[in-house]
């Protein structure tokens, strides 16, 4: 059975947080490496986590290796994704059909900190090598595309790397997959909040996701016409800050705004440090503030909710649908015309090109942010 296994193949795997836009992303990279370049396709299951379990289970051990190999090419496609204890999986054409707008990823993604140790990456390696891996494709965001840079730095295998995280936090590419996706549910959520935020004339304090970037909430903010917008770009908030975001949401009052939804990102910081959830802080800020003797609204009230894992997950948008194969095809580009070539896809200026791995981030991506802010301010009714 093993006389079989293939010669050459390329492996994929998603790595970190999951995002949308991971499993169009492995439709058009086994579609493309079966129909367009008829090279076999192996995908990881969870991420580094499923090579480090495979290559502890292998062990250097040829007649390991072999029952490994034997259990890829009797478990094809849908048999593989359905037996728990296979980490690799030939894929083939059926084991991707009907996954394209589904969010998640169909091979399941995990933060594998062992990979942080050279010697678990070399026994990887070595298990690449041994199942004939000419490439390896790693989709995720930063800390998978350090580990991906980290292989490619250690070995002579080809490795691309493929930006997908809703956090929009790497900046050398316009835009990371998954991005567009988490966005629209954003302005999903916010349409939600605004028509009970209406009827009761409170304000909503939303915190979405980014990590240390703000991205996501501007880009939000500005699809889905939310007063407040607050990141961590703008530096940390104290006291003094957080009661004049409250006297601009009560200056609007006075003009007769009846409700407000803030967005506030899960990087910003507090000075002192917090512990809570950005939007529970910001609420009991606003509410004492409201509050205070001889204010105006007294009776304004502040709601928070923090909206977590929701942004991660629905349907994937088209335009990530579109990414998502735009990356794939680029990554196959490079495989076939150099294979010494490692790097990672990026979109810059609506072109997909292969930069390499430690690019500089890219001035424009911070300017954007800027005039998105600003874009934000000047279409406010405030
Ligand atoms: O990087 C994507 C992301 O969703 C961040 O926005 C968030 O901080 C983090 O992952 C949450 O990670 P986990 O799913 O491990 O809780």
């Amino acid at each position: 059975m093993t006389s079989s296994f293939p010669e050459h193949s390329v492996a994929v795997l998603f790595s970190g947080g999951d995002s949308p836009g991971m499993n169009a992303f492995l439709r058009a990279i086994v579609r493309l490496g079966l129909n367009r370049e008829k090279v076999a396709v192996l995908g990881i299951r969870d991420g580094y986590r499923g090579l480090v379990r495979t290559s502890r289970a292998v062990n250097g051990d040829p007649e390991a290796l072999v029952r490994l190999k034997n259990s890829i090419m009797s478990h094809p496609g849908r048999a593989g994704l359905i037996a728990e204890q296979l980490d690799i999986i030939r894929m083939d054409h059926a084991s991707v059909s009907g996954i394209m707008g589904k969010g998640g990823t169909i091979l399941g993604s995990a933060r594998c900190l062992e990979f942080h140790h050279k010697e678990v990456r070399t026994k990887v390696i070595e298990l690449l090598k041994s199942l004939n891996v000419r490439a390896l494709v790693v989709c995720g965001g930063d800390g998978s595309l350090t580990g991906a840079k980290l292989l490619a730095s250690e070995s002579d295998l080809q490795i691309i790397g493929v930006p997908a995280t809703i956090d929009n936090d790497l900046q050398f590419t316009d835009m990371a997959l998954g991005v567009d996706t988490a966005v629209h549910t954003l302005v999903w959520a916010v349409d939600h909040f605004i028509d009970t935020a209406r009827s009761h004339r409170r304000v909503m304090v939303l915190e979405t996701m980014g990590r240390e970037s703000g991205d996501l909430a501007r880009m939000a903010g500005l699809a889905s016409g939310a007063e407040m917008i607050i990141t961590p770009e703008g530096g940390p908030l104290n006291a003094e800050s957080m009661q004049r975001l409250a006297a601009k949401i009560e200056g609007a009052m006075t003009r007769g705004r009846g409700h407000a939804i803030v967005l506030v990102a899960e990087g910003v910081e507090f000075d002192p440090p917090q512990k809570r959830n950005r939007a529970y802080v910001l609420m009991d800020a606003f509410q004492q503030y409201f509050q205070r003797s001889g204010a105006p609204f007294p009776d304004l009230e502040v709601r928070p909710s923090v909206l977590g894992h929701l942004q991660r997950g629905g349907h994937t948008t088209p335009q990530d649908c579109i990414l998502a194969a735009r990356f794939a095809d680029c990554a196959w580009k490079t495989i076939r015309e150099d294979a010494s070539k490692s790097g990672i896809t990026a979109l810059r200026q609506n072109q997909i090109e292969i930069v390499p791995y430690g690019e500089p981030d890219m001035p424009e991506r911070a300017s954007f942010s800027r005039e998105m802010e600003q874009l934000h301010d000047d279409l406010s009714s405030w």
